[in-house]
């Protein structure tokens, strides 16, 4: 019985629950040449998601979709090759407009190699112009328009993690080289990424450069019912019974957390001898934690002290007022002042957030939430 889950990168063609209404909306910003930043926390199926909607667009409008990925950036040049190469990428077999990315992407020459897994492997290298920085990313953003215009075609750009250029301590002067060419390019962006104070600042706060050029779209967990139905006929249609009552704890264990429930689904499927019931799932949740721990503790070690005991209080007792005197006094935390400058760390890293409906601040994982309060009482497996 082949296993139906999967936690990791979703393949195009791996079920994929719901999320109807999303990829009409996005396919819908696209058609229309519209920006859009798609923000969640981590692991909520972005990606996944923006890569069905590009595959849609291509198969259904003939569209060009390029995708960058900016996770890791270290320098503008950096940022220049991959949205060279993502070009290049999605070119190399379209003969017509293979010409053209080569005519028009100047800024970068192609370098194919051969691969044993893919047949050829594709990298740029700067052009002998010499320029770089900022120079070089100008003369590509701009290269890219010309890209768009000459191939006459429906355009759609995908910039996944796109904060990361904040790292750079240019990020400004990038922010402004690539609003400046972006607004003239008749293409559609969607800027994705999870660390949200960030990403959202970078499109909200009125003295950056990308200042309401784009929609805000969330994307929320997925809906509990749906969830609850995908993992119940995954069960079923692979040999095992997952009863619909059962595939709701299951999904609720882990707050319907979109990669939570494939990694849980994975080994209570692996566990189940045909049926699921309650004490399978609890132990597979208890598996799952210990599976957890080295990432979870790698994420607790790059924490200053001040940092890991507002996270872990914050796991313990969610609150409305993280500053109050009760609050820091019943915890130890120091001053107000330490808390708050913690706390806005700590979501810059999209570790915890005040959640919108409750304005409690919380962990914004669950199950590091669950694996923090755990460990708080000793009770870790
Ligand atoms: N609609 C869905 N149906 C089934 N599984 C999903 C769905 N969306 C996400 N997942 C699960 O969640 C995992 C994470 O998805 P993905 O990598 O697309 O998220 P992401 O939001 O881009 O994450 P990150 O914030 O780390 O970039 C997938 O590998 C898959 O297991
Ligand atoms: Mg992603």
């Amino acid at each position: 019985m082949k296993n139906p889950f999967c936690p990791y990168t979703l393949p195009l063609d791996a079920p994929f629950c719901n999320r109807i209404t999303e990829l009409k909306e996005l396919e819908a910003f696209a058609l229309s040449g519209s920006n859009v930043v798609l923000y969640s926390p981590r692991r909520y199926g972005k990606t996944s998601l923006v890569l069905r909607v590009q595959r849609n667009l291509a198969e259904k409008h003939g569209a060009i979709t390029v995708f960058a990925d900016f996770y890791g950036v270290t320098s503008i040049d950096d940022i220049a090759a991959r949205m060279a190469k993502a070009v290049f990428a999605v070119t190399h077999r379209n003969e017509p407009l293979w010409k053209i990315a080569l005519r028009t992407i100047r800024s970068f020459r192609v370098v194919m190699k051969p691969d044993a897994e893919s047949g050829v492997s594709l990298s740029v290298e700067p052009a002998s112009s010499g320029k770089y920085g900022l120079p070089l990313l100008e003369e590509t953003m701009e290269s890219l328009g010309e890209f768009i215009d000459q191939s006459e075609s429906l355009v759609n750009i995908v910039l996944d993690e796109f904060q990361e250029i904040v790292e750079l301590k240019e990020s400004l002067q990038v922010e402004a080289a690539m609003r400046t060419r972006i607004q003239h390019q008749k293409a559609s962006y969607f800027f994705v990424g999870s660390r949200r104070r960030i990403l959202l600042g970078m499109f909200n706060e009125r003295q950056r450069p990308f200042f309401q050029s784009a929609f805000n779209y969330e994307l929320p967990a997925l809906p509990e019912e749906e969830l609850a139905g995908f993992v119940a006929a995954l069960f079923d249609s692979n040999g095992k019974k997952c009863p619909r009552e059962m595939a709701l704890k299951l999904v609720r264990t882990v707050s319907c957390h979109p990669q939570y429930v494939q990694k849980l689904a994975y080994l209570v499927f692996e566990a189940a001898e045909k049926v699921v019931d309650e004490t399978t799932i609890r132990d597979c949740l208890m598996r799952m934690l210990k599976m957890e721990e080295p990432f979870f503790e790698m994420m607790i070690q790059g924490l200053s002290l001040q940092q890991k005991l507002i996270l872990r209080t914050v796991a313990i007792e969610p609150t409305t007022q993280p500053m109050a005197a009760n609050y820091i006094a019943k915890y130890r935390l120091g001053s107000a002042g330490g808390v708050r400058h913690s706390l806005i760390q700590l979501e810059d890293l999209d570790l915890v957030e005040k959640e919108k409906t409750s304005e409690r601040w919380r962990v914004v994982d669950p199950i590091f939430a669950l694996y923090l309060r755990l460990k708080d009482v000793g009770m870790l497996p």
